[in-house]
Formats: structure tokens, C-alpha cells, sequence
């Protein structure tokens, strides 16, 4: 199917057959001890065991239905209960000697260091809250927040949830047009940023690209700013307000009600990309998320009171929604949030955190272990890192290759590597191990309770073991995304319509004889680069906004490090001619509207681009060209 199938198929071959069992001493603690008992459970009476995890949290009233599934595929879940994941985040631990306890530890990319207990973490969000009140902000409004990480960042969002209002997090390391877009299609009424932010010792002007982006966006009432970098920033009045005045103001008090919510009211948005066209807005609501999430959490990665949890992604994706800001929050856990990148200054970073915090479960993605596995062992060697117990991946497949390093040099053959396979319209882990489960490496082993997911042909049929197909699932989950905001249509039309009735995912994938699914890779025009998702109409359509650009197409080849990386074909207007300046110029501009993760690594001036008859750019053939591979089937070719 993909032009890089061959080279991944390899990879599962040399992996299918080595397994790792797990210890008894890892089984004997942990939550679920018997993985066959409860999937048989829970596959018998999905709704029951959901329904079962779901009385674990509290709610301000119960629930009349646990599915209803009438005007498929727009599931509800938790019908007609009301209750707000702000008030199982925070609120509920105030009654317990969790008030007491770490909630977030936050280390900057210099060392600096703060702390919030769940009291303090409380308080802070309740103050926000009230600002926003006091700002005018009611339920339903949508306020777009893209800030660095930094403490305020999860603040805001709950501080946006507490009362009701729907955030839309737009990624720190997108730019100008790819902010603009987000505000554009949210219509935002309030904007929360930062002066600036640090990041591999440099600073990104936040600030500055919002300035940029909100030209052209009317609905933007006010601007809050987060003091970061301390640097000199324009603050046009009566629209932008410092954060730290605003949390100082009497109307900024430490209580604040937190709002009563039916399960299915809208959370937030996030936008992703995916087959052709604008990024959408995948709906998460506060529900069926909050359930789907804490329950993923608690059992995969085993969270107890005692642990040390660090997510190493971005709060500004879902990695970071669910499992930095929402589900450590609904455990009581203790979290880790680092601002910076792992290996600045040094490619000591993570380690020297795992000793002095005593992390004792990291969740990072592969391209962050491939890049610092680089760097040799002698790095991690240096750290003491026997408090860990659990390791977990995210993002894109990791391969074996880097899932034994991991395995060996970090975790010292103790800690089960959980590989979680999701997606930001899935909202939780879907396929992935638990700690009980034996591990092969580069496998998410099998879906998580209650889930049912398959791999099935062109016709929608499932197709042998070994072979490769579309994954999909077949049955709803607590989780799952509930529309895209604003356009239902292409909800139905984007994840239901190609097999009635069962999910797609836009990935393909294989199923082992004992069952266990092997991810190969996106087959829609999503790139994964760095594990970051990015589509291929965002980058062709940044391309061709430089005016010597008349067509563009993007691709995605492997890489060692990112997984992918990004070359563009360009043909030029007539009257304009190639050079390394102008290719140069090229990437620069696709910084510029998008951000640094979507530059091309190469612009390959063409005279054609090879498409179908109807005039559908053929990437699989650009790509196979790309890697020498054979180009397949060429039939639909226009000549
Ligand atoms: O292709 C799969 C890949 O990431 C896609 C979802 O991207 P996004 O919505 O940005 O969410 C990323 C974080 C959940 C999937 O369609 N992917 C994610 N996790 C894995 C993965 N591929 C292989 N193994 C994983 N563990």
C-alpha cells in the first residue's frame, strides 16, 4: 500500500516473534493483574464496563443512558447526566488529603523550577476563571490559547472549562497563518498568549505572531499576555492586558463556581489535519472524555498515589490535553511539564530530571528517543534512573531498533514499554499494552478494553493475519470525538462514509497470528514529522501563497530521527526560474505561515507533477520515485 510499507514490513518481520513477558513483580502491583478477565468483560458489556469507570468520578447528577447510539455515527454518551472534568480535576480532590499533594512540578529549559499543590492549582485556576468572567467569557464562547509551556498554559485551559467556555489550544510552534486559520474558523472571542517563549535557548515571538495573525480577525475582543521572556512587546490598548494585572485585580479571588455542564457540552477544540483541505476541529466534550481518558490512564500506565508521572509532549497537542493537563489531574496524580526541548543545553536534559523529581513513568515519542539515543549511553548512564517503572511511547511507530535502547539503556530491562496507538479524534489510548501484557517491540499489542478494532480491505472486509489493510474500529468509545465543530458533514463524511458504520482511522496496518496490531503508517496526505501532524494541503496551499508558485505538492519520506520529513515539489509560474536562493526563500515562507516543523527539508523544482485524470496530484507516485521504489500502479496516470 505505502511506498514505504517495504521498509517497515522488515521491521515487523525481525520483531513479530520476540517477546517479553512481563515480571511478576510488575503484574503482582499492578491494577489490572489479569488483562483476559476483564476484555472478555468488558467486550460482553462495553456500556457496563464504561458505565462501571464512570462511578469512580463524581457527577452533579447521574446518567439516564450510557449510549445512545440512535443518530449514529453522533454517539452520546452519559445521556442526560451533568458534570464538569474541571470538578473531578480539582474540586473533588479539595474534600481529601490531596489538597495537600503535588499536583504539577514545572522545570524550565534554564532550571528554574515551580511548583502547585492541587490547592494552589485550584486556586490559581479558580482566579483565572473569574477574570475570564469578569471579561465577559460565558459557556459556549471559544477562546483560543497559544502560549509556550508554561504553567498558565493548563491553567487557562481549565480556568476555560471550569466556566465553560471552549478552548482551542493552537500549538506554540505553529505560525501566522496556521494561528490566523484556527482563530478564523473558532471564532475566538478572547486570545491568550504569551510575550514569548524559550525553546532550544531561543526565543519564539509569540506575541509578535499574534499581533500578525489578529489583523485579519475581527472576533478577537482582548488579548491576555503571559509575561515569559520579559522582552519588550507591543500591548495595543484596550484590546491587550498583561496576565499578572489582571490575576492581581480584586475580581481575580480564589473562589469561583465551577459550572454545571450536561456530559455531551463541547470541552474543546483542537484543530488536526487530515485528507485534503483546512485543518479540522475535532469536538472532544466533558463526558464520555473525562471517563474515556482517566480510566486509559489509571489502568495503562498502573498511576497510583505514589508515582511520579512525566508526558514529555506538548500540552498544545492531544498527547498533552489528555494526558498533561486532564487524566494526571483526574488520577491525583503528580506530574512533570518541561518547557524545553530534550537536549538543550545538553543531551542530559531528561535524565537529570528523571533523578531529581524520581520520575517513575515516562511517556515520550519516538523521535525524542531516537534523537537522544544519538547521543550515545553514556548520557543516560551518567543518571540515576531506578525510580522508573514504566516507559511509554506515542505518536508514530517506534521502531525496534529504538524500542530495545529504550527498553535496555533507559528503562534496564524492568519497565514495560507501554506503545499507545491514538489519535486527536480518538481522545484516549485505543490500542496499546498494559503492564500485565507481553510486549513485542513496535507493537501497540491489542485495543483496549471495550474496543473492538480490525484491518479490512478495500470492500471493508478484514483481510488475513499478516497481511496489511485500513485499521478501523468498529465500536463507539467513551472518547471518540463527537463531530467537527462547525461541520458535521464532514465528520460523517471524513470518518463514516467510506465503510458505513465502522471508523476510519487513515492509518494501515497489520494483525499478527496472536492478535496484536502493528501500525505502518498514515495512508491519507497527513505527514507525521517528529511525530507532529501536518497535511499536505496546509504546506501545498503555504506554497503556493508566494506569488512565483503556480502548483505544489508535499510528501513525506522517512527519516531516521523524525520519522518523516518533507519534500516539496514546486513548479513555478511561466517567466520564473528555479535557483537554490529562490528554494531557499521557499522554505522559509512555509516557516513563516505555518511554523518551524512544516519547512520542507528539500524544494525540488519540477516542470509537471504527475496526476490522475481528474486532476488529483499522485503523491505515491512522487514518493516511490523519492525512494527508488517501484511506483505501483500507474493506470489512473493522466499520460
Ligand atoms: O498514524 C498514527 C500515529 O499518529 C496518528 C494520530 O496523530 P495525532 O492525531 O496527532 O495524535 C498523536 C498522539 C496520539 C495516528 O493516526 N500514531 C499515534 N500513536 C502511534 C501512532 N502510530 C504508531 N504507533 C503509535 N503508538
Amino acid at each position: 500500500m505505502l511506498p514505504e510499507s517495504a521498509v517497515r514490513e522488515a521491521e515487523i518481520h525481525a520483531a513479530e516473534h520476540e517477546l517479553y513477558p512481563p515480571s511478576p513483580e510488575v503484574v503482582r502491583s499492578a491494577w489490572v493483574q489479569d488483562w483476559e478477565s476483564i476484555a472478555r468483560r468488558a467486550e460482553a458489556d462495553p456500556e457496563g464496563f464504561w458505565a462501571e469507570r464512570a462511578l469512580e468520578l463524581e457527577w452533579f447528577s447521574p446518567w439516564n443512558q450510557v449510549l445512545d447510539d440512535s443518530e449514529k455515527p453522533f454517539y452520546r454518551w452519559f445521556v442526560g447526566a451533568k458534570v464538569n472534568i474541571v470538578h473531578n480535576c480539582l474540586d473533588r480532590h479539595m474534600k481529601t488529603w490531596r489538597k495537600n499533594k503535588l499536583a504539577l512540578i514545572w522545570e524550565s529549559e534554564k532550571g528554574e523550577v515551580r511548583t502547585f499543590s492541587y490547592f494552589a492549582l485550584n486556586r490559581e485556576v479558580s482566579k483565572f476563571a473569574n477574570v475570564l468572567k469578569s471579561m465577559g467569557i460565558r459557556k459556549g464562547d471559544r477562546v483560543t490559547i497559544y502560549m509556550g509551556r508554561v504553567p498558565e498554559l493548563p491553567i487557562a485551559m481549565l480556568a476555560c472549562a471550569k466556566i465553560g467556555a471552549i478552548h482551542s489550544v493552537v500549538y506554540g510552534g505553529f505560525s501566522v497563518e496556521a494561528l490566523h486559520g484556527r482563530i478564523e474558523d473558532s471564532q475566538s472571542k478572547l486570545a491568550i498568549t504569551c510575550d514569548g517563549a524559550f525553546l532550544n535557548g531561543k526565543i519564539v515571538e509569540l506575541k509578535q505572531i499574534m499581533d500578525e495573525a489578529l489583523k485579519r480577525s475581527p472576533t478577537v475582543e482582548n488579548v491576555i499576555v503571559v509575561k515569559r521572556t520579559g522582552r519588550e512587546v507591543n500591548m495595543e490598548a484596550g484590546r491587550d492586558l498583561w496576565y499578572h494585572d489582571l490575576m492581581g485585580l480584586p475580581i481575580a479571588n480564589g473562589k469561583c463556581e465551577t459550572e454545571v455542564m450536561d456530559a455531551e457540552d463541547p470541552l474543546y477544540i483542537l484543530y488536526t489535519s487530515g485528507t485534503t483541505g483546512k485543518p479540522k476541529a475535532v469536538l472532544h466534550v466533558h463526558g464520555g472524555y473525562m471517563v474515556g481518558i482517566y480510566t486509559t490512564l489509571k489502568y495503562v500506565f498502573d498511576i497510583k498515589d505514589e508515582d511520579r508521572w512525566w508526558c514529555a509532549a506538548d500540552p498544545g497537542w492531544v498527547t498533552g490535553h489528555s494526558y498533561i493537563v486532564y487524566a494526571p489531574l483526574l488520577c491525583g496524580a503528580t506530574s512533570l511539564m518541561y518547557e524545553g526541548a530534550p537536549t538543550y543545553p545538553y543531551p542530559n536534559r531528561w535524565w537529570q530530571m528523571v533523578e531529581k523529581y524520581g520520575i517513575t513513568i515516562l511517556y515520550a515519542a519516538p523521535t525524542a528517543i531516537r534523537g537522544l539515543m544519538r547521543f550515545g549511553e553514556a548520557w543516560p548512564n551518567r543518571y540515576d534512573l531506578s525510580s522508573l517503572r514504566l516507559l511509554g511511547s506515542v505518536g508514530e511507530p517506534i521502531n525496534p531498533e529504538a524500542w530495545r535502547w529504550y527498553y535496555r539503556v533507559i528503562g534496564k530491562e524492568r519497565c514495560p514499554i507501554m506503545d499507545t496507538w491514538w489519535q486527536t479524534e480518538t481522545g484516549m489510548f485505543m490500542i496499546t499494552p498494559l503492564p500485565c501484557v507481553a510486549l513485542k517491540p513496535g507493537s501497540g499489542t491489542r485495543p483496549f478494553f471495550g474496543i473492538q478494532a480490525d484491518v479490512v480491505d478495500e470492500e471493508g472486509k478484514p483481510v488475513k493475519n499478516g497481511d496489511e489493510g485500513y485499521l478501523v474500529i468498529k465500536t463507539p468509545w467513551p472518547a471518540m470525538l463527537r463531530t467537527i465543530y462547525g461541520d458535521p458533514d464532514r465528520y460523517v463524511e471524513q470518518y463514516w462514509s467510506k465503510y458505513p458504520g465502522l471508523y476510519l482511522t487513515g492509518d494501515s496496518a497489520k494483525k499478527d497470528d496472536d492478535g496484536y496490531f502493528w501500525i505502518i503508517g498514515r495512508v491519507d496526505d497527513v505527514i507525521k514529522v517528529s511525530g507532529y501532524r501536518l497535511g499536505t494541503a496546509e504546506i501545498e496551499s503555504a506554497l503556493v501563497s508566494y506569488p512565483a508558485v503556480a502548483e505544489a505538492a508535499a510528501i513525506g519520506l522517512p527519516h531516521d530521527v523524525r520519522g518523516h520529513t518533507i519534500y516539496a515539489y514546486v513548479l513555478l509560474k511561466t517567466g520564473q526560474a528555479p535557483s537554490d536562493d529562490l528554494a531557499e526563500t521557499l522554505r522559509l515562507h512555509v516557516g513563516h505561515e505555518m511554523g518551524p516543523i512544516a519547512k520542507p527539508e528539500k524544494i525540488i523544482f519540477v516542470d509537471k507533477l504527475p496526476k490522475t485524470r481528474s486532476g488529483k496530484i499522485m503523491r505515491r507516485v512522487l514518493k516511490a520515485r523519492a525512494m527508488g521504489l517501484p511506483e505501483g500502479d500507474l493506470t489512473t496516470l493522466e499520460d
